[in-house]
């Protein structure tokens, strides 16, 4: 059992190849990074933790984060350009985006204005306090114009914790899981943990994330680190390198 417990660092999690496919570091365009200083210091400080590979994600959310693909892309030009500046190598950063499904997301769905993780991989969120009405007309939807959605954190959704065959219905409608990391700790609550860990016992994940908004994440990020945790999600690991570019 003591050999389970050990911690382990970081880097044996992400190992070269590793892309992380969701998280917020593009400047002042969501709740994420907030200035370009802050985005370059979160990138360094993930890269000392062995992550290299990104695509970003900021949130595409209604006139919340009225986020459109132009912005995104030239945020991501500004980021490209300053890690270069500062003769920073070893970091690769891409940028799709986190779409909230709703009617702006179908709009954007219509125009094939989307902009995809790869592979036409797109990732997709809900609200926290329901499901869209229409959600397995929209993942029919997006599967129809071609594209093959991942559910942010479907942990996180406390409305299917007491309604787990809701998670096997998402999947068989074409949705893959990406698992939050930080939902194997207590950060979200214990119910975000115990759902992520039955998630993960009936092997419904497909892809994992750090969802990195703040440097408070990457305070956290390390409780992850054990030989327990990493046995237990090595495999998901190794999918998120189908994303490398
Ligand atoms: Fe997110």
């Amino acid at each position: 059992m003591l050999f389970f417990k050990k911690k382990i660092p970081l880097t044996d999690f992400f190992t070269d190849g590793f892309v992380d496919i969701h998280s917020h570091l593009l400047p002042g365009i969501d709740d994420g990074a907030k200035d370009m200083d802050t985005s370059i210091a979160l990138l360094l400080k993930m890269a000392s933790f062995g992550i290299k590979n990104f695509i970003t994600t900021p949130h595409v959310l209604g006139s919340v984060y009225p986020n459109s693909s132009e912005v995104i892309k030239q945020k991501l030009a500004a980021v490209k350009k300053e890690l270069e500046k500062r003769e920073i190598k070893d970091i690769s950063i891409q940028a799709a985006a986190e779409y909230m499904l709703d009617g702006e997301f179908s709009a954007l769905l219509d125009q094939k204005d989307i902009l995809v993780l790869k592979d036409n991989y797109i990732l997709v969120e809900m609200s926290y306090f329901s499901a869209p009405i229409n959600l397995y007309e929209l993942l029919f939807k997006i599967q129809l114009k071609g594209y093959k959605p991942v559910l942010a954190h479907p942990e996180r959704y406390n409305f299917y914790h007491t309604d787990f065959k809701s998670y096997y219905k998402l999947k068989q409608a074409g949705c893959l899981f990406q698992l939050n990391l930080l939902s194997l700790t207590d950060q979200y609550g214990k119910g975000v943990q115990k759902t992520s860990e039955k998630l993960l016992k009936e092997n419904l994940y497909d892809f994992v994330g750090t969802d990195t908004h703040h440097q408070n994440h990457l305070e956290l990020l390390p409780k992850i680190g054990t030989k327990k945790t990493l046995a237990k999600i090595k495999h998901l690991l190794n999918n998120n390198k189908k994303f490398l570019s």
